[in-house]
């Protein structure tokens, strides 16, 4: 695996809508790996590869974007209050470090009388400023910040970063595409833009490349931790997990079955995902035009949308191997 890429892929800035700096590292790696690289007017990066007359064309989908705060006004007192981009758990989110995309940092903090459950409403960003005409003078309304990104190895094989979803599926699609060979397939590989507010550059992405078949990569929960409150069959280190289905979408059989076979034959281990909550872009790829094949491939993921969003390598190399072996596979 390529440590550096794959560092310099989890350590960008880029909330929702502003994921040009992680097109960017991903387009400088597919440079003479694909037939085309382009950026649609969403700001999807998306890489083709050609296939021979009569292959099928397979698009894979992993997003860019991460779960970010909105400046929505900042106190007397210089405090920013934010409203959340994507599935924020307030509750996970104070004493974070955040970064904006201008390079100001701020910790975030709760109002401490809340009875109950914090709500995004009850969190504020304080950035070191001392009045609200110094905050917007170092900030402005809407900017968006994320937790710091960084990236922490724990034991052997796992690693821990805040941008874990989607961008460990982004360097498992970038991999797949630098392996990838001659192929009968026609392989649209897609690092869309704005997954975590409702699959939207995935919806715009699909319409334009109008797909045979589509696959999301995208991490999944695990119920590997104690008493973890979602019972998951899903574990880390276990391999990567086929999606039966989530709240986006119920995958195509024949996809399923494709990829459990794909396994099978090339000894990668997986395991069966089955998401009583969430969604991915294979949500949005499925209901193209007159319905598009569709399913998933998903690296197991503990702590997801927190700061913490952990994965094993074990699990990402099987991952790149499978959504390989799927784009090489004749359909
Ligand atoms: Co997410
Ligand atoms: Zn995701």
């Amino acid at each position: 695996m390529n440590m550096q890429l794959l560092h310099d892929i989890l350590t960008c800035y880029g909330p929702s809508g502003s994921e040009g700096r992680v097109a960017g590292v991903i387009a400088r790696a597919l440079e003479g790996h694909a037939d085309s690289v382009t950026t649609d007017v969403m700001g999807n990066l998306i890489a083709v590869k050609k296939g021979k007359a009569g292959g099928k064309r397979i698009m894979f989908s992993a997003h860019m974007d991460h779960i970010a705060l909105a400046v929505i006004d900042a106190d007397k007192n210089g405090f920013l209050r934010v409203c959340n981009v994507g599935g924020i758990y307030a509750g996970e989110m104070p004493y974070n470090h955040v970064a904006f995309g201008n390079g100001v940092c701020g910790v975030i903090g709760a109002d401490e009388d809340v009875k109950g459950d914090l709500t995004v409403s009850d969190l504020y960003i304080d950035i070191g400023a001392a009045s609200r005409e110094e905050a917007l003078s170092m900030v402005a309304l809407g900017d968006m910040c994320v937790v710091m990104p960084r990236v922490t190895k724990l034991g052997e094989h796992r690693l821990s970063a805040p941008a874990m979803d989607d961008r460990i599926a982004c360097y498992v699609l970038l991999e797949a595409m630098l392996a990838l060979g001659e192929t009968d397939n026609e392989i649209a590989a897609v690092f869309s833009v704005q997954e975590e507010v409702g699959l939207r550059g995935a919806t715009t992405a699909a319409y334009t490349i109008n797909p045979d078949m589509g696959i999301a990569i995208d991490v999944t929960g695990t119920g590997d931790v104690p008493k973890a409150k979602t019972k998951l069959a899903v574990e880390l280190g276990k391999g990567a997990a086929v999606k039966i289905m989530d709240r986006s979408l119920i995958c195509t059989p024949a996809v399923v079955e494709r990829m459990e076979k794909l396994a099978r034959e090339k000894s990668i281990p997986v395991q069966r995902e089955v998401l009583p909550y969430g969604g991915t872009d294979a949500g949005a790829i499925q209901k193209t035009r007159g319905g598009v094949p569709s399913g998933a491939i998903s690296i197991p993921c503990r702590y997801i949308h927190s700061g913490a969003e952990t994965v094993d390598l074990r699990d990402v190399k099987a991952c790149i191997d499978l959504t390989k072996a799927f784009m090489e596979h004749s359909a």
